[in-house]
């Protein structure tokens, strides 16, 4: 980070760095929220396809959603907004699973949590906070790596926030998903989210759903309502463009030296030793 001023623009909240958009009051408060038995959790870490799983998600209904803002941003009123929606809410979070509002958790709310090769999502991320003034600025890829693998980040470690999801991964409300999946066989992903939320969508509606939301459609899209903030999921910007950059697997090659990469997997291999990934 350059300077201590925009050293404020993240505070720490249980240990995990949070933007200022998130006040503490809201943090502090999470654990009182309402949940309903219908509402519908998007969870992911920052850059692991939250829009384009949302574009998906949305286009599925064909009865009135709303896509909330993250449940984590914003002052103390955001709760009381959420509560106000009469219609099915579909609430994005970059939440860890600790952290989560209890009340999800009881009334085993359903929740799609999707994650990306955590090395495309730190180059991702690095790109997202070189562009986007809410967050601080870093002054190279070399001193980004080495905040991310810290977890000295926004929404803190890949690492802590992958593994306290999927300690929860075999619990029937939850759903884990994968950007590469999406990438590789849309339609089949698309199918996999019908059946876990009970919808009935043919396979030709998928098969327009997901042409709906190819990279390129949805950057099209996004050009042309440029920066409406309703239209945003992200937390951190609202400004649309910022988030359709490249939608490729493997980016992290033309970033990674391979210096970085066995540093990266010695730390990934100690960190996720119990993990299934
Ligand atoms: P890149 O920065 O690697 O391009 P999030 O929505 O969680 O912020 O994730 C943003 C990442 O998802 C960006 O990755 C973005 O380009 C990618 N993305 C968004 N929509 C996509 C789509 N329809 N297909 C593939 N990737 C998409």
């Amino acid at each position: 980070m350059s300077n201590s001023g925009e050293a404020e623009l993240l505070h720490t909240f249980k240990g995990i760095p949070f933007t200022t958009r998130s006040s503490p009051e809201l943090l502090k408060s999470l654990d009182t929220f309402d949940a309903r038995e219908d509402d519908l959790l998007l969870v992911s870490y920052p850059k692991s396809g939250t829009h384009w799983l949302a574009g998906v998600i949305t286009k599925l209904y064909n009865t009135q959603v709303t896509i909330t803002s993250p449940i984590e941003f914003g002052d103390i009123s955001q709760l009381e907004e959420l509560n106000k929606l009469s219609s099915k809410r579909i609430i994005p979070t970059h939440l860890d699973y600790n952290m989560l509002p209890t009340n999800f958790k009881n009334k085993k709310c359903k929740m799609i949590y999707i994650s990306r090769n955590p090395k495309d999502t730190a180059v991702s991320m690095f790109h997202y906070y070189r562009d986007n003034p809410n967050l601080p600025t870093v002054d190279s890829w070399t001193a980004f790596f080495d905040l991310f693998l810290k977890g000295n980040v926004v929404c803190g470690s890949w690492f802590d926030h992958f593994l306290s999801w999927e300690e929860h991964e075999d619990e029937k409300n939850i759903l884990f998903l994968f950007y590469e999946d999406m990438k590789k066989d849309l339609p089949k992903v698309v199918k996999e989210i019908t059946l876990f939320l009970s919808l009935n969508v043919s396979d030709n509606d998928i098969q327009d759903i997901c042409k709906k939301s190819s990279f390129s459609q949805m950057k099209n899209d996004t050009e042309k309502e440029n920066s409406d903030p309703t239209h945003t999921v992200c937390a951190l910007t609202s400004n649309r463009k910022l988030i359709f950059r490249k939608g490729a697997v493997g980016d992290w090659k033309n970033y990674f030296t391979p210096k970085q990469n066995i540093r990266f997997q010695e730390i990934f291999d100690e960190k996720m030793k119990l993990s299934k990934m």
